[in-house]
Order: structure tokens, then sequence, then C-alpha cells
């Protein structure tokens, strides 16, 4: 892991074993991006690097000279203002209101250590990092803008932030700042995303690239549902498992954009950051503005490769270390169970139940608090309901403890009901244009968490709850998006608001986890509406979706695992007919799909018949023996359930040091008189011997891997032959290396 700077050519090339990424200062001054890619060693060409050609009508930047026009450049960074017509990272407003900004290089700065971002999450910098902090100036607009580049020793991964200050003596106006920027020589790539929306998240989008801008993004106030913060631009021959695939990801929870832009060379531009859509932020005099971070992948070993590098990332980087190599514990969640009609004996009574079939951790969910008999109340007074919990949160942990389970609290800290004594008292802490209606969403409205009084108000709230209780495990929720976006605060400065909202709920994040730092905070916004790195640095798992239908949930945790790790995603058994799509499926692929991720079950455990109960402290103690391979082992796409008949998906996950592996085969209809299939599966040692669960006698991994496990149909028009046969069916196929 190393930066080579040449001198005499401004040339950065900063590589690890696996990627080198390129750079350097062009005839202007600004930064001209050269190559990310697998790792090359110079001597490199320096004039391929700077080769211009004379283009016909363009606008050129140095008199008589017709080769210089930063239209046709790849750049590192591209100001707004001058020759540059495709989308610009920097954009801003000066004091006589004009746009035109210059910035051009004037030092770097080499440090091993892993520079935090004030406010904002971002990698930790584990291991051996090394940074590149390169200074860029605008001398008459008056500013610096900081450019830092990390890279990391074992994985293909750059991290980018933008930090702009206001050296001048007069307000700045920041229309856009973007977190990176990436231009390529050519187009000739897919496009693959991420979209949905609530309990259909994360489902996989792949079209090719075609000429001008198209970009994902949010402005609601979240990353969403709608667009995860991850694109990924994929070789047209790329695979799951063979070909070159670039990803971006952003450490960010807030309004966002993503785009890939093609110009009329068929070039392409990648560059994401903060939404610039309803964005304005006012620099004074001395005064600095961070970009959020991005996080750039390299595969050339396909869309798993990049997937299993952003899993090892994002564990390693992003999720707090104390959370290291943690078996995330088996929950028990009274949501589904019961809804707000609860009280102690019931919720004691799932608890007795779970703890006697293995559960570890109850989660006590929505509506222990205020008047919370529906959604319509209780949001934003945060005392406990003694009507439901006479002995308060207190007693009730103390009861769930003594019964060997951890103790977990839901909670909705930015959201208010009107009907609250805080709404009441404090109606101007409420995002609204007080001159107009306000919509509601799930009958709440959205905190203005940009004011830090809202944030000091319900931290206090919280921890006279949380100081009074012994809660090991909180879940954060966040159910609706902010409309109607105005500050009472901000007057002028409503550009700010979206940003400044989620720098307070970070702040928030924070304070909680300094003052109890053994809690674990589960991430949910409506389940899956905020599933983004951002939140995965205080929160090291969250709830997936809403939607725990084992069909659809294919199709999610397929999606979520293109740039999540499974320890991440919250996958749990819950009741059928399933309650978001009314299906009904096994208890067996109910478990055999929610195994692949951090397991829990989510239904009335005292409604259970023998044999149920029987079959669950089974698949408990299956994920207990398993649970490290499941949460922490390489996972691998096998087939996908957004491709060909869209009837199978199969995926696998093998356990480090590679002894035992364990492939998820799922059928969503019974197909008529089928014959024989097979199914590969991927990561073994050619060399190895295996033991297969489903085969009679050992086989080497090359025989595995190459001609494959053979399925049989489960009905072929005469027998049966699966114990689960008709539609939705799933088999566990476990490979041991002997
Ligand atoms: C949405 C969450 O995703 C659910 O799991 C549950 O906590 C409800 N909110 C409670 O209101």
């Amino acid at each position: 892991m190393k930066l080579d700077f040449d001198k005499e050519s401004q040339i950065f090339h900063l590589s690890n074993t696996h990627i080198s990424y390129v750079f350097g200062v062009l005839r202007n001054g600004h930064l001209g991006h050269y190559y990310y890619g697998s790792k090359i060693d110079g001597p490199f060409q320096v004039a391929y690097f700077r080769k211009a050609v004379n283009r016909g009508l363009t606008n050129y930047l140095y008199e008589d000279d017709f080769s210089f026009s930063l239209s046709h450049e790849r750049l590192e960074y591209p100001c707004f203002g001058t020759t540059d017509y495709r989308m610009p990272a920097i954009h801003l407003r000066d004091k006589k209101g004009s746009n035109v900004v210059d910035f051009k290089y004037v030092s770097h700065l080499v440090i091993s250590e892993k520079p935090e971002i004030t406010g904002l999450p971002c990698a930790r910098g584990m291991g051996e990092t090394l940074t590149l902090i390169v200074t860029l100036e605008d001398s008459l607009l008056g500013a610096t803008l900081e450019l830092t580049y990390t890279i990391y020793s074992e994985l293909p991964v750059i991290t980018r932030s933008a930090r702009l200050k206001n050296t001048g003596d007069h307000p700045l106006v920041i229309h856009q700042l973007l977190s990176m920027n990436l231009d390529f020589y050519d187009s000739d790539f897919d496009v693959i995303h991420l979209h949905g929306d609530w309990i259909k998240e994360r489902h996989v989008e792949r079209f090719p690239l075609h000429y001008g801008l198209q970009s994902i993004g949010s402005s609601r106030g979240a990353s969403s549902a709608i667009h995860n913060p991850f694109m990924a631009l994929a070789r047209k021959a790329c695979t799951e498992h063979v070909g070159e695939a670039y990803g971006i990801s952003l450490v960010y929870s807030g309004n966002f954009t993503i785009g890939a832009e093609v110009d009329s060379d068929g070039h392409t531009r990648l560059s994401a950051g903060i939404n610039p859509f309803q964005f304005q932020w006012t620099l004074n005099e001395g005064e600095v503005f961070s970009s959020p971070e991005a996080v750039l992948t390299y595969s050339n070993t396909g869309l798993n490769g990049l997937s299993q590098s952003l899993h090892r990332f994002i564990t390693d980087q992003i999720i707090h270390p104390k959370y290291k190599g943690r078996l995330n514990q088996i929950l028990i969640n009274n949501w589904e169970a019961t809804y707000f009609d609860f009280n102690e004996q019931k919720l004691m009574a799932i608890a007795k139940e779970a703890s006697a079939l293995g559960v570890e951790l109850f989660v006590l969910d929505d509506g222990w608090f205020g008047r919370r008999n529906s959604d319509r109340a209780g949001l934003g007074d945060w005392y406990v309901n003694l009507e439901k919990l006479p002995g308060g949160i207190g007693q009730l942990s103390k009861a769930v403890h003594e019964m060997g389970l951890k103790f977990g609290l839901w909670i909705e800290p930015e959201m208010v009901n009107k009907d609250t004594a805080l709404f009441k008292s404090h109606p101007e802490w409420v995002i609204g244009d007080p001159e107009r209606p306000r919509s509601h969403g799930r009958n709440q409205f959205v905190l203005d968490y940009g004011r830090p009084e809202v944030v000091d108000a319900i931290y206090e709230q919280l921890i006279q709850v949380l100081d009074h209780a012994s809660v090991d495990y909180l879940k954060w929720d966040m159910n609706r998006n902010i409309t109607e976006a105005f500050s009472t605060l901000l007057g002028e400065r409503q550009g700010e608001l979206y940003h400044r909202y989620i720098l307070g709920v970070y702040a928030l994040y924070t304070r909680l986890l300094a003052r109890y730092p053994e809690m674990i905070i589960e991430s949910c916004a409506a389940g899956g509406g905020r599933f983004d790195m951002g939140m995965f640095y205080y929160a090291p798992q969250a709830w997936t979706s809403d939607n725990s239908d084992a069909v659809e949930r294919l199709k999610i945790q397929y999606g979520t695992s293109m740039a999540y790790p499974l320890s991440a995603m919250g996958a749990h058994v819950t009741a059928i007919p399933n309650h978001q799509v009314k299906r009904s499926t096994s208890l067996k692929l109910r478990a055999d799909v929610a195994y692949f991720g951090s397991f829990g079950y989510e239904l009335d455990l005292t409604k259970l018949s023998v044999e149920d109960k029987a079959e669950i402290r089974e698949q408990i103690a299956f994920y207990k023996a398993n649970r490290e391979t499941f949460l922490h082992g390489d996972f691998y796409r096998l087939i996908s359930p957004f491709e060909g008949d869209r009837n199978i998906t199969a995926w696998q996950v093998v356990s480090k040091g590679g002894l035992r592996s364990i492939l998820g085969y799922y059928q969503v209809l019974a197909k008529p008189n089928e014959g024989l299939k097979t199914i590969k599966p991927v990561g073994l040692n050619p060399h190895g011997r295996y033991r297969v669960s489903c085969m009679e006698s050992p086989v080497s991994g090359s025989f595995l891997m190459n001609f494959g496990i053979l399925m049989k149909p489960a009905f072929n028009g005469i027998e049966s032959t699966e114990v689960h046969d008709g539609d939705y069916q799933s088999r566990l196929i476990l490979i041991d290396q002997i």
C-alpha cells in the first residue's frame, strides 16, 4: 500500500496489492483522472495520460490552442463554470453572484491515520491505511478545497470525501459539493442498482448505460427504500463470478444522488454525494463544510467479488470494532405477535416460551410509552405507559433477564404525534411551514433535528427510561419521510434543513452510544428505509424489511446482499398467513430463508402447536451451531430471483477457513413433470474432499464446483421425492470438508 508522487509530471499513484488509482495535475491546475482498476505497475506512459487531440467546435481554455478543453478531459473533481458541461462536483455562488469557480492544485499531504469527518460517519481506518489529502485553492473566491483519499491494505477500496473552507472575507453559498467523481474512457457498462419501496426494498435492476445522465437518489430526508445509496457499473460480460465491476456507496443516510453520465465522446462520469436538489448551504468566513464519504470498490471477480469486498469493508471499517465477530443474538420481537395490544402478562408469556426454546433476546416493540394504543398517539412522550406495564421498563427488563434473556426496547425518537405534550408545548419543533397544512405519515410528524434543543430534549427523555432499566438492545425506528421541509429556525437558509436533520440524528446516536457503550442498536426505518453505511456506523444491524414473507424475502435479501453483509440483515420467522402478503409457507421455508441473516422470530410463540415448537427448538439449535458461518462466512449468490424464470433462488455461505458450507436452494412454485437439475456450489477447495448432506459418499471440491449437486424434482408426475413438495419449497445442503 503506497502513494507514489512524481514531482515532474505531478502524477499521484495510490496502490495496494489489488488496485491502482492514478490521477494528476492538469495544465490548468485542476486534477485529471487517469485510472482506477486492477493494480498496474510503473513506469507509466505519462504522455498517454496527457494526450489530447485538437477538436472541432468546442470551447478551449487557451488562445490559439485547440486541444485543451475540459469537456474532453477525464476529471477528478470537476468545477462548474468553464468548458466542461457535464455534472460538476462543485458548484458555488460568491458575493457578486458568480457561479464560476476555479480550484487549482496547491499541495498535498500523506498521513497514515485515517481522518474523521466531523459530525459524519465514515470509515474508521482499522488496520493499515494510507491517506492522501490534496489541497486546491481558488484564490479569487477565497476558498480552499481538500480532497481526501484513503486506501486500505487488504481491500480493493478507495474512500473519498471533499472539504471546503471559506478563507475569504465574504460568505459563499454552496449549491453542490459532491463526495466523489470518477471519469472513464468508455461507457461499455451496465448500471446495477437497488430500487424498491416499503415492503419491497432493494430489488436488483440491471440496464445498459445510455447517452446522457442516469441517476438514482433521494430527496425525502432519508436515504430511503426507493433507491439505496449504492450503484455499480459492471462490464457487459460481468457475471456474479467473472468480470469487472465498480461500486459506489455513500456513508450517508440523508438525501443523496449517484449518477452516471455518458458524454458525446462515449466517456462515462460517475459521481455521488449529497443531492443538490433542495440543498444550499451558506458558508461564512472561516467556516468549513465536509461532504459525506464515498466508498469506491473495484472487482475483477464479478459482482460477487464486489459484494464480498463491500461486506468486508462494512464489517471491518464501518461497523464499530467492538462488534467485530459478534454473534448476533437470536431474538423474539413482539410486534407481529401483539401489535399495540399487550400487557405485562402477555409479554412475559411470550418471553417464557422464547427462553424455553433457546431464544436469547426479547425485544419489546412499539406501544410501551405515552398513550400509544394505536399509531395515532404517543410518539414524543417517552415515558412508560403504566397501564400496560405497571412495573415500568425497569421491572420488565429485570424479569426478562431473570428468564435468561437479554432485553431490547423500541423507540422512534425522530417523530411526534399531535396528541402529545411535546407537540403541544413546542409546535415550532416540528418540521413544516406554519402557514400551510402539514402532511402526516402514519399520523405522525417529523421533529426538526437540525435544532440542537430538540435533540437535547429527546435525549433527556430517553435517558430517563434507559437509566432506570437494563436495556441491552435498542431498536431505533423511523416511519415516515419529510414533507413541507421548512424549519422555523433557518429563515432563508432552508436549503440546510435536510443535512442538518441527519447531522442531528447522528448526534443523538453518538450521545446514546457514549452513555450506554454496551448497548447494541438495531436501525430500522419502517424496515429498510434507511439501510445504508451511515447507519451501520452506529448500529451493526438493521431490520431489513417490514415484509417477512419468505418468498418476498428471497428477493429482498438477495438484493441487499449486493452491498451489505448478512450480519447486518435482520431476518425473522413470522406467522402464517403472512401479515404483509397473506401467503402461507412452511415453517421450514421461513427459517431456511431467515437463517441467512441476523435470525429471530416475530410471532406469538404461545399460540403454536407442540410440533411447531419442537421444530423451532431444532431451528434455533441449528442456527446456533452454524451462526458464525451464516453471519461471518463468505456469501455467494448462485441463482437470481430477478433473472430467468424467477422461480429458483440459490445462495451459499462458506465458513471462514472453508470447512463448512451451507447452500440454500428455493423453489417458489411447483413445476409439473420436471427432470433433474444440477446446482454448482462455489468457494470450495478444488482439491478438498467433501461430505454433502444429500450425497451418499464423499466427493472432491472440483467435482462439486464443476459437475455440481444433482437436484431431484420435488414431484415428477408420479412420486414425491421430498418431504415438502408443492409450492414454496426449500432445501438446505450442508457441505463439509473432511
Ligand atoms: C415499523 C417497523 O419496521 C416494525 O418492525 C415495527 O417496529 C413497527 N414500525 C412499529 O410501529
